[in-house]
């Protein structure tokens, strides 16, 4: 884990996890395992302390505005409108919000802002692309996916390592950074199971 960390932040993401998770168990537990994720990348690229501890931070907190999500379009099982997917898409406005106003450094709020956004310009809110999405972004976006893949849903089973391995490749340069996927593939599996 980083070296380093501050005492009030750390107290404040210990509190909005607890709201978090009584919200959502399953978002809360996926933002501790992101973390995780994002960490080990994090070092094997050659993060700084400070840089893998905004990391940390903007990981666990990365979906705290899903807090001000509609819980019956948070839980929904079935195939989401137009319009529900609208809804659930301000939760990077709501968490990019919270942090500020919580006084959460400008570099962890960056990530929390752009952890939607995709390496060839297709993500969201900003479309941003390449180099002009964070260091911090394009690491937590591999993250994210790699814990979604593995992860059961109400639709749909988790899959295997490997299948996760042969889908992020797949979306290497196009959802993600193709330094990031490698980084990702030069570490053994079991540093993520
Ligand atoms: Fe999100
Ligand atoms: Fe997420």
């Amino acid at each position: 884990m980083n070296n380093y960390s501050d005492p009030a932040l750390d107290l404040m993401t210990e509190a909005l996890l607890v709201a978090l998770s009584a919200a959502s168990r399953e978002t809360g537990a996926h933002s501790h395992r992101t973390a995780e994720i994002a960490d080990t990348l994090a070092s094997r690229l050659s993060f700084t302390p400070d840089e893998r501890a905004s990391l940390r931070y903007a990981s666990l907190l990365h979906d705290i505005g899903k807090l001000t999500s509609d819980p019956a379009i948070l839980h929904k099982c079935a195939a989401l409108t137009a319009e529900e997917t609208a809804h659930l898409r301000e939760h990077v406005a709501a968490s990019v919000e919270m942090l500020d106003r919580l006084g959460f450094p400008a570099a962890v709020v960056r990530i929390v802002a752009e952890h939607h956004e995709q390496f060839d310009g297709t993500g969201y809110p900003a479309r941003s692309s390449g180099d002009s999405i964070s260091r911090g972004a394009r690491v937590f976006a591999l993250a994210d996916a790699l814990d979604a893949i593995l992860s059961d849903r109400c639709y749909r089973k988790a899959r295997t390592y490997t299948e996760a391995r042969a889908e992020i490749l797949r979306c290497s340069g196009t959802q993600f950074d193709p330094l990031v996927v490698a980084a990702f593939i030069s570490i053994p599996a079991e540093r993520f199971q």
